[in-house]
């Protein structure tokens, strides 16, 4: 069978099984098992027996739902490919926002900022400021045993450094208080009453402790934020992700916390809230965050 022929028959399998993405992640396993781009895809030769029992098996998985990241092994975010499997949250695209806006920031501010990312998961956003804005000095911070492994194997050519710790300890990065330009973090935030609505791949495979936030999902962003007031100096800026619900109430709790000035909703393209932006009072900088 072609090339051609073996993935839309995947496609068609993934379909029935309800994978939204079916065409895509078939291209993409194809690509994997024949190590080549998906954009390649078509002046590959036709798939050995080996390769052809190999990808029948990758499509199984992806049909009980399993992640198609974990599968390939790897995750692409903004410029970074990623190592991930299970144990630790698939990097999202809806993230790469935040760290755009960060970015910006930091290109508006001083050339060789202290950057902090908290909940640092894959190092999704500590190793995009890392590589896009060289100069920085940028700290990760992760409390899970498995995520911090994957962590520490994608940080381990980069200038990050790495911190096994909880983010809402005052002592982790105690060193670093009212000395940091940015904090970024995308917490996790789903409230535990919308567990239901979400799809297998996240409820069996991404791990409960990076994505549910206590029943009303804001357990962990409600002490954050004064964690958070604490280590920026002042003027520093802080981007923070959120669920879609928490439109009103992330930029509530920083303004209610009275350290911060300038709070700002950003929306994601489909319209919905995605993150809260802020800056540390006190400062003597100019230019928004
Ligand atoms: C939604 S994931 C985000 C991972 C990564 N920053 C990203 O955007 O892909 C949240 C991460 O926070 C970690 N985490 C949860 N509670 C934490 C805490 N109190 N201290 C440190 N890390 C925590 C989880 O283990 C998980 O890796």
């Amino acid at each position: 069978m072609s090339v051609s022929a073996t993935i839309a028959h995947a496609t068609a399998a993934l379909a029935e099984a309800g994978v939204v993405s079916a065409r895509t992640d078939a291209e993409l396993l194809a690509a994997h098992v024949l190590a080549t781009t998906r954009g390649r895809l078509l002046l590959a030769p036709d798939l050995t027996e080996e390769q052809h029992r190999e990808y029948a098996s990758l499509i199984a998985a992806r049909e009980s739902r399993v992640p198609l990241q974990h599968l390939t092994g790897r995750a692409a975010f903004r410029h970074l490919d990623l190592a991930v499997g299970p144990g630790v949250f698939v990097p999202r695209p809806e993230t790469e926002l935040l760290v755009e806006w960060g970015l910006a920031w930091l290109r508006g501010h001083t050339a060789d900022p202290v950057v902090v990312d908290l909940c640092a998961g894959s190092g999704a956003i500590a190793l995009s400021v890392a590589t896009e804005h060289p100069g920085a000095d940028v700290y990760a911070v992760e409390r899970d045993p498995a995520a911090l492994a994957w962590l520490r194997r994608n940080a381990a050519e980069a200038p990050v450094t790495v911190l096994a710790g909880d983010v809402i300890d005052p002592a982790t990065l105690a060193d670093l208080d009212g000395r940091v330009d940015l904090v970024l973090c995308n917490p996790p935030y789903v409230p535990l009453t919308a567990a239901g609505q979400l799809s297998v791949e996240v409820t069996e495979h991404d791990p409960a402790v990076a994505v549910f936030g206590g029943p009303d999902g804001l357990d962990l962003i409600r002490p954050l934020v004064g964690r958070v007031a604490a280590l920026l100096a002042p003027g520093g800026a802080f981007g923070v992700e959120h669920d879609d619900t928490h439109g009103g109430a992330v930029p509530a709790l920083l303004r209610a916390d009275g350290r911060f000035e300038r709070v700002r909703l950003h929306h994601d393209l489909a319209g919905r809230p995605r993150f809260t932006t802020a800056r540390r009072a006190g400062g003597w900088q100019d230019g928004a965050p």
